[in-house]
C-alpha cells in the first residue's frame, strides 16, 4: 500500500496524473457498458392515448373517469399503420442506439396481448390490452419492434408505469391538486404489486428487453405505505432485486423509486444537470412539448437546439433519451420524422464525437463550445464560429498529434500554444449549420491543465 503511495506521489510531481482523474469518476459496471457507450437513444409514447391525440396526460387534465375512458378513447385506438421496421430505421438513420417504447403507460392500458387476470376494464370483463379491448386484433407491436431492433442492431427497452389510473386496485387522485393515485387497501396493494411483477416477468419473458425504463413512482415514500403514498423505498428495493434475479444483465432506471439512489443510472427529465453526477445519467426530452401524440402542439425545437443539447448532454456525461409520439393509427408525424433525419444528417459526419465519449476534460464551459474527449481524441464542437478566426481552448496535458475539422481530416489546422490555451486557426465559415467538430488528435485521454 505504502510503496502505491510512494508510487503515486512521484507520479504527481513528475507531472504524470494518472488518468482515472480525467476519466469518468464512477466505474461503469459491465452490464451498462453498452449503455454507457451508445449515449443516445429514441422514447416512444404510443398507448390507447395515442387515440385521442391530446397527449399522454389526458386521461388526468381532462378529468376522464375510467368507464367514460374506457368507452369513449381505449376501443378506438387501432394503430394498423404502425410500421416497426420504418420507426426502427428512423432512429437508426438518426443514430439512435436503443429503443425505449411504453409497454404500459399510467393510463393502465397494456400495449401487450398481458395474461395477468387483474388488469382487466372497469366491467371486469375484458382484458384491458391492445390485443382483447380494441379493434386492432391481436398484432403484437412490442415483438415486431423488438424484432426489427433485433435486425438493425439496436437495443430494445420497455417503458413500464408503477402507478395505475385503469387498474381496479386504484383511483387517480386529484385532491389538493394530486395528479397520482390512491390505494384502496393494503390488501389489494399486495396484489397490485405481485399482478404488477407477474406483467413484468411477462415482458421479460416475452421480450427480453435491454433495459427496463420505470415511471409513475411519485406515490412513494421512505417508511410504510399509506393510501396516497404507497409504493415504498422497500417495494423499489425489491422490484429491482426481483427484476435483476430474472436478468442480472438487465438495466433498470432510478425511477423503481426515486430519490433513493436505487436502480442503475439517475433519471433528470426534460433538463440538462449543470454538471457531470455522481454517478450515470440519461435526461429524456420531448422534440415539442408533450410526450404522447398531441395534434395540437406543433411547437418544436430547432434541429441545431436539439443537436446542442445532445451534445451538452453528452460533455456531462449523460445518455439522452429523445421522445417520439406516433399518432394514433401508428404513423409517425412527419415533423417528427423530419426532425430525426436532420439529426442523422449530423450524426451521420459527426457520430464518432458522441458514441463512446465521456465528459468535457474541463471544469470552464462556454456556452458555444462544448467538449467531449475519448482516448487518443478531443472533440471541440463550437456552436458560433469566431469571427475572428481563432478557436481558443484550454490547454491539456497531452501532446497533440494533429489538429483538423472532423469532416475534412485530410487537412491539418495550424495551431499555437499561448499562455495556457491552444489557439486553433479556423477557415472563414463554419463547416457545420448546427455543430462543426474541431478534432484533437493527442497521446492518452485528454486531460485538462488545470483543474
Ligand atoms: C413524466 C410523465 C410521463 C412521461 C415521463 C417521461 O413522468 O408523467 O407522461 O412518460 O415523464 O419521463
Amino acid at each position: 500500500m505504502k510503496k502505491r503511495l510512494i508510487i503515486l506521489a512521484s507520479l504527481i510531481l513528475i507531472g504524470v496524473v494518472p488518468s482515472f482523474r480525467a476519466n469518468a469518476q464512477y466505474q461503469i459496471p459491465q452490464k451498462l457498458k453498452w449503455w454507457y457507450n451508445d449515449r443516445f437513444g429514441m422514447f416512444i409514447h404510443f398507448g390507447s392515448y395515442s387515440y385521442l391525440a391530446h397527449g399522454e396526460w389526458a386521461f388526468s387534465i381532462e378529468n376522464w373517469v375510467k368507464a367514460d375512458y374506457q368507452q369513449q378513447v381505449s376501443p378506438h385506438f387501432n394503430p394498423s399503420k404502425f410500421d416497426a421496421r420504418e420507426i426502427v430505421q428512423l432512429a437508426k438513420d438518426a443514430g439512435m442506439k436503443y429503443i425505449v417504447i411504453t409497454a404500459k403507460h399510467h393510463e393502465g392500458f397494456s400495449m401487450w396481448d398481458t395474461k395477468v387476470k387483474s388488469f382487466k376494464d372497469v366491467t371486469g370483463k375484458k382484458m384491458y390490452s391492445l390485443q382483447r379491448f380494441t379493434p386492432f386484433g391481436k398484432r403484437d407491436v412490442l415483438m415486431e419492434l423488438k424484432k426489427a431492433c433485433d435486425v438493425a442492431g439496436i437495443k430494445f427497452c420497455l417503458y413500464y408505469s408503477i402507478l395505475d389510473w385503469g387498474h381496479s386496485s386504484q383511483e387517480i387522485n386529484h385532491v389538493d391538486g394530486s395528479t397520482y393515485s390512491t390505494m384502496k387497501s393494503d390488501s389489494v396493494r399486495s396484489a397490485y404489486i405481485r399482478d404488477m411483477k407477474a406483467q413484468l416477468k411477462e415482458l421479460i419473458d416475452r421480450y427480453h428487453p435491454a433495459s427496463l425504463w420505470f415511471d409513475g413512482d411519485w406515490t412513494y415514500n421512505a417508511g410504510q405505505p399509506t393510501p396516497e403514498k404507497w409504493w415504498t423505498k422497500t417495494d423499489g428495493v425489491d422490484l429491482y432485486n426481483y427484476l435483476t434475479g430474472l436478468d442480472s444483465n438487465l438495466v433498470v432506471n432510478e425511477r423503481v423509486c426515486r430519490s433513493f439512489g436505487l436502480g442503475d443510472y439517475e433519471c433528470p427529465e426534460q433538463e440538462v444537470p449543470d454538471a457531470p453526477r455522481g454517478r450515470q445519467w440519461e435526461t429524456c426530452q420531448t422534440m415539442n412539448r408533450t410526450w404522447g401524440y398531441n395534434k395540437n402542439d406543433n411547437d418544436y425545437k430547432s434541429t441545431k437546439n436539439l443537436v446542442r443539447e445532445l451534445v451538452k448532454v453528452v460533455s456531462r456525461d449523460g445518455n439522452y433519451l429523445l421522445n417520439i409520439g406516433p399518432k394514433g393509427d401508428g404513423t409517425v408525424p412527419e415533423q417528427t420524422a423530419d426532425t430525426l433525419k436532420a439529426i442523422g444528417k449530423w450524426m451521420d459526419s459527426y457520430g464518432e464525437s458522441i458514441y463512446g465519449t465521456t465528459r468535457s476534460p474541463f471544469a470552464a464551459e462556454p456556452e458555444w463550445v462544448f467538449y467531449t474527449k475519448k482516448e487518443g481524441k478531443l472533440f471541440a464542437h463550437v456552436f458560433s464560429w469566431p469571427q475572428d478566426g481563432i478557436l481558443s481552448i484550454p490547454a491539456i496535458k497531452n501532446s497533440i498529434a494533429k489538429i483538423y475539422l472532423m469532416n475534412d481530416p485530410g487537412k491539418t489546422l495550424d495551431y499555437s500554444l499561448e499562455d495556457g490555451s491552444i489557439r486553433i486557426s479556423l477557415p472563414m465559415n463554419a463547416p457545420n449549420d448546427y455543430d462543426s467538430v474541431v478534432v484533437l488528435e493527442v497521446a492518452g485521454l485528454p486531460e485538462a491543465t488545470k483543474f
